[in-house]
């Protein structure tokens, strides 16, 4: 059977694929614009995306808004007809300030989490971009709904479920991960399906939901298709393509990495992460990682307190210093075994899945 097309209101992804947002510079315009290509969802993470801006050390603030500016129009030339997104994290400063940039410049979807996306309605108002919570439970969206709907008149257009496999934040405690006591993805998905019901029966609209974290094959696409998922996001397997925007090192050290490398850790943003261990990760547990300079990127991070700045970590991964860095990565990194393009990826994916539907 063929793959079924992601349907948000009046758009339409040919594939149901979303493609995560990676944070910091791992999803840009290169990234992004190869997946919309494809027929699927391409994401630019706006994580201190101006990184690479010559005044990012001294004014972030603008340098990220005029690289968010030009990635947007940079994946817009590259990939005319395709759907482009923007991941933010709710954790971020200047939240509002860096959602209104996308949406000026005529974003198509903007996809939240790392906090409870409770104003996004607000701040979009009056512009055609669709809304989309990340939520690791059927609590959290239930929440999230409650107050869309008593605040501001409306429902999520497409809902995120990510799950305890996926790669950099994640929404579940250190404990419970460590221990393995999560629910499942396809439990939390069967449940977020159910608590969205009464919303679309509201709203008069389809809310798909979409399945993330530890989705590695068409075939796992095409199970979480048949639970009543309406496609899936991924990230990890993007990492391993020729046009994902981080360095070759970061890439290679995905394909290098064997399961005993993967770990949880704690970030300062508030909740733990999943990252490969490195020399970053051992000198942090021992108390180096001091703080150089604030990037006054986190609300709520105490530069006096932080074990470690988290965007100098990510930039340092991200350019290919591992050794000072921190590398945000999935559970299936080790099953990578080489870089190949896109296309031959997503060609991959859709016909392993149409092969199991
Ligand atoms: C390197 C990396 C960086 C990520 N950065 C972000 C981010 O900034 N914001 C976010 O919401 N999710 C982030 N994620 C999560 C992805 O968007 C995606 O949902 C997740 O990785 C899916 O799981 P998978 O990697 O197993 O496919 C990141 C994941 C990776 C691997």
């Amino acid at each position: 059977m063929k793959l079924p097309p992601l349907r948000i209101g009046e758009l339409t992804s040919r594939v149901p694929i979303i493609q995560g947002g990676m944070g910091v510079g791992v999803s840009l315009s290169s990234l992004a614009s190869a997946v919309a290509n494809e027929g699927g969802i391409g994401v630019l993470s706006t994580a201190q995306i101006g990184y690479q801006e010559h005044d990012f050390a001294t004014n972030a603030f603008e340098a990220n808004k005029r690289a968010l500016k030009s990635e947007i129009k940079r994946t817009r030339e590259l990939s005319p007809k395709g759907i482009i997104g923007i991941n933010i994290m709710v954790a971020m400063n200047n939240y509002a300030e860096v959602v209104t940039t996308a949406l000026e410049e005529g974003i198509d979807l903007v996809i939240s989490g790392a906090g409870l996306p409770l104003d996004l309605p607000k701040i979009a108002k009056g512009y055609k971009a669709k809304l989309a919570p990340i939520v690791s439970s059927s609590r959290v969206i239930k929440l999230i709904s409650k107050v869309w709907d008593n605040k501001y008149d409306y429902a999520a257009d497409l809902v995120v479920v990510e799950g305890p496999q996926a790669g950099g934040h994640l929404g579940f405690s250190m404990e419970d991960l460590v221990e393995k006591k999560t629910q499942s993805l396809k439990q939390i998905v069967r449940e977020v399906i159910e608590a969205i019901r009464p919303y679309e029966e509201k709203y008069n609209k389809k809310i798909p939901v979409i399945a993330a974290g530890g989705i590695y094959t068409g075939t796992d696409i095409a199970e979480f298709i048949e639970l009543g998922a309406a496609g899936v996001q991924m990230g990890t397997r993007f990492v391993a393509t020729d046009e994902c925007d981080a360095s070759l090192e970061f890439k290679l050290a995905y394909i290098d990495s064997t399961d005993e490398d993967i770990k949880i850790v704690k970030s300062p943003v508030g909740m733990p992460a999943r990252a490969i261990n490195n020399t970053f990760i051992s000198s942090v547990a021992e108390g180096a990682g001091k703080l150089a300079k604030c990037h006054l990127c986190i609300k709520g991070c105490s530069p006096k307190n932080t074990p470690y700045c988290i965007t100098e970590a990510l930039i340092q991964a991200v350019k290919g210093n591992l050794e000072k860095g921190l590398i945000f990565v999935g559970s299936n990194a080790p099953r990578l075994k080489k870089i190949i393009p896109v296309k031959e990826l997503m060609g991959e994916l859709v016909m392993e899945a149409e092969a199991t539907l």
